[in-house]
């Protein structure tokens, strides 16, 4: 619910659990007031820490003397004797960049509305309403929207902002952030989810101090480095209890998220376009929006925060709110990569039969001349020498063994070994007077230009138009490099990071709106472009290239930070695993995988009798799952980071079922075991508890726990709980 109390000038924006809360101090400077647990309807203007400091500007407004350079503002910008960073930086026709926004208006409406070219959360939602505060800046004359809307439910805000050319003059964006937050307080631990190929989303926490902590990225994805998340945290808080804040953006290009700890200990976090290489013109008239960020508070640890971010990826975010159904696969990938024959793939698809796999998904190699790496990017038409009959053979055992057909195609890239290339060498991105730069031996389409975007779309809708395709992997195996587009007139090219990646949105768009039936899945290299960006399109992302189950642990938890289990696929590998060398057993391998999007990568032919049965059985147990992990509860229990051994649950929406999964990284022998206390079952509900067969009431399953004793290093164990 949203309000504004006209005496005091305060705006109040509260959900289920939490209140943000701005206010309008005289002079019309909009500050901050408070963000986290619910507050009373009371007026706030004495709890402030508003105080003259020494050596610092300080003026009175109105009942306070403020001091710019550490008053709380609500969007703060350069030159006006903030010293911190700012959330807006725009030049003038002087080459000036100072600024000054006051308040001028606001309006308050039901619903919101959505971002032209870009993703951002739904607006045909119930129980959201609006805010939108309308600044005008007295320096350039140009207005700034600020746009709140509440998510009363899920207990989450999304933010972005507007910034309008009104004067008659071209202005330079430099700057404009998503969200900037002001906090009275350093006392934060910032979290956030770092890694590289194959290690992505790893959890990395440390406590600010004074100064800049910032991850970024420059690659013109969002990477594997690092995600567009960031979590402040107390000091004491775990996964269960504590104070935990968590900003997201909706965004796949180059970021930036930063938390600035200042002289008096306030913090700035700010979430936005990375500033980086970035400069958007705008003409007089010209409005320019920056992505959406989504922020939530729990004060119920870790797992609260979590939680809010399913819920809102899950409910309200484009097809990922769509309740598409997630087929268990089986990707040629691993089993075959570019050696593949119409032939191969009968063969493989037909031992499949009865194991209960929904889809087969043919991977890279299918296309052009494709027998490695170098080779026809851009060529979207099927390589004759491997499928002389086109995919009709292909499509027709799929059928004959009661399975569908999914294709893997990478639409952003042109190796320079095409007929694509020979014909438009300078469709690649890339800058004057240098080759462009190769990575896994391809080049990158330069998206920013509509008629790549439409030549790029029209070739992949004829494949999809002739056969009967249920589900698509869309992947992206490098980053933008040269960043240059031969279309962009010099001043504008400081916008082509951002013009790049409102290209693909839009093939994006044009592909999963026109084929409403087909699955899509995102993937760059892995988890390269995991973000609530890809996710409004794509409902689930290939998590990671590391098929490992005991490195999945950790790619998996970190994941469930931001992610719902509906947003990540797992898939059962050969072993030793491709990426590690590591062997364990196809148990293991199936218990990691069973929480996500469930599939295989394998050759059925390699396997053997009692790892075929096995298949059966993890099918089997995925059916029975699939609904708790499209509607339930997750709860991560014990971290993989801070022991050798993890364990997750997940609580169907009634919570009357129940999952378990533990897993021992490595053993320590000789010690006593481990207590896993489940999380959110009904206290006074009995439980049967299997495989163990025994029945134990909803408390003592959270209070004392369920018992491991003598695992080995690699095993896991599962339990499935139903309440009678
Ligand atoms: C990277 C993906 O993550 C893999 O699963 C596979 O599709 C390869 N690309 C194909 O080139």
């Amino acid at each position: 619910m949203i309000y504004f109390r006209e005496n005091t000038k305060t705006f109040f924006l509260n959900t289920a659990n939490s209140s943000y809360v701005i206010k309008i101090l005289k002079d019309d400077m909009l500050c901050h007031w408070y963000y986290g647990a619910s507050l009373g309807d009371d007026n706030l203007d004495t709890l402030n820490l508003f105080a003259k400091h020494e050596y610092m500007q300080s003026e009175e407004v109105g009942k306070w003397i403020v001091s710019k350079d550490t008053a709380p503002f609500e969007y703060s910008v350069s030159g006006n004797g903030d010293f911190r960073t700012p959330a807006l930086l725009v030049e003038n026709k002087y080459g000036q960049r100072t600024a000054n926004l006051v308040y001028e208006k606001h309006h308050i409406f039901k619903g919101k509305a959505e971002i032209e070219g870009m993703p951002s959360f739904n607006k045909n939602t119930e129980d959201v309403e609006t805010l939108e505060i309308l600044l005008r800046d007295t320096v350039s004359d140009f207005t700034v929207s600020l746009y709140y809307s509440v998510f009363e439910k899920e207990d989450a805000i999304t933010r972005r902002t507007v910034v309008h050319n009104t004067s008659e003059e071209g202005l330079k964006l430099l700057s404009a952030q998503s969200l900037s937050l002001d906090f009275q307080t350093e006392k934060f631990d910032f979290i956030t989810l770092d890694g590289a190929w194959a290690r992505e989303r790893h959890i990395n926490r440390r406590a600010l101090t004074t100064g800049t902590t910032s991850i970024e990225s420059r690659r013109g994805a969002t990477g594997h480095q690092h995600n567009p998340f960031c979590a402040l945290v107390s000091a004491d808080t775990n996964e269960n209890n504590g104070d935990a804040y968590g900003f997201a953006l909706v965004y796949s290009g180059n970021f930036k998220i930063c938390a600035d700890v200042d002289q008096f200990g306030s913090t700035r976090i700010q979430a936005g376009i990375n500033p980086f290489n970035f400069c958007y013109n705008l003409a007089a008239g010209e409005s320019f929006s920056t992505p959406e960020a989504v922020m939530v508070y729990s004060q119920n640890g870790l797992n609260g925060m979590s939680q809010r971010f399913h819920n809102m990826c899950r409910n309200h975010l484009g097809k990922s709110s769509e309740k598409l159904v997630r087929p268990i696969v089986i990707n040629s990938w691993e089993a075959m990569y570019f050696d593949m024959s119409e032939a191969a793939i009968e063969a493989f698809v037909s031992n499949c039969k009865d194991l209960g796999i929904d889809t087969f998904v043919l991977d890279d190699g299918w296309f052009g001349k494709r027998d490695n790496d170098h080779t026809s990017l851009g060529d979207w038409f099927i390589d004759e020498a491997k499928f002389p009959n086109g995919f009709d053979p292909v499509v027709k055992v799929c059928k004959e063994n009661g399975m569908k057909f999914g294709l893997w195609i990478e639409p952003e890239m042109i190796s320079r070994k095409s007929r694509l290339f020979e014909a438009h060498p300078d469709w690649c991105i890339h800058v004057e007077n240098k080759e462009p730069t190769e990575s896994r031996q391809q080049l990158v389409l330069d998206m920013s230009r509509p008629e790549i975007v439409d030549y790029i779309y029209e070739e992949i809708a004829k494949i999809l138009n002739k056969y009967d395709i249920t589900y698509v992997k869309w992947d992206m195996n490098r980053n933008i490099t040269d960043a240059g587009s031969a279309t962009l007139s010099p001043e504008h090219h400081g916008e082509f990071g951002h013009r790049y990646i409102l290209g693909v949105y839009e093939l994006m768009r044009r592909l999963t709106t026109n084929f409403p039936k087909i699955l899509f899945e995102g993937c760059a290299g892995g988890g390269g472009r995991f973000d609530f960006g890809v996710l409004y399109y794509m409902p689930q992302i290939w998590t990671s290239d590391d098929t490992d189950a005991m490195e999945r642990l950790k790619i998996q938890y970190g994941t469930s930070l931001v992610y719902p289990l509906s947003a990540m696929t797992a898939h059962v590998s050969a072993c030793p695993n491709h990426q590690t060398g590591r062997t364990t057993l196809f148990k293991t391998r199936g218990d990691v995988a069973q929480i996500c999007n469930f599939g295989y990568e394998l050759d059925i032919a390699k396997l053997s009798k009692s790892e075929k049965i096995q298949i059966k059985e993890q099918v089997a147990l995925h059916k029975r799952l699939e609904s708790m992990i499209a509607t339930g509860t997750f709860y991560r229990i014990d971290s993989p980071f801070k022991n050798d051994f993890c364990s997750w649950q997940i609580v169907s929406s009634n919570k009357k079922s129940a999952f378990v999964m533990f897993a021992s990284q490595k053993v320590t022998p000789n010690i006593a075991g481990h207590y896993v206390k489940l999380q959110g079952l009904l206290p006074d509900k009995t439980y049967l508890v299997s495989p163990l067969s025994i029945r134990l009431s909803g408390k003592t399953l959270m209070n004392f726990g369920l018992p491991i004793t003598q695992m080995r290093d690699f095993e896991t164990l599962t339990f499935e709980l139903k309440a009678e």
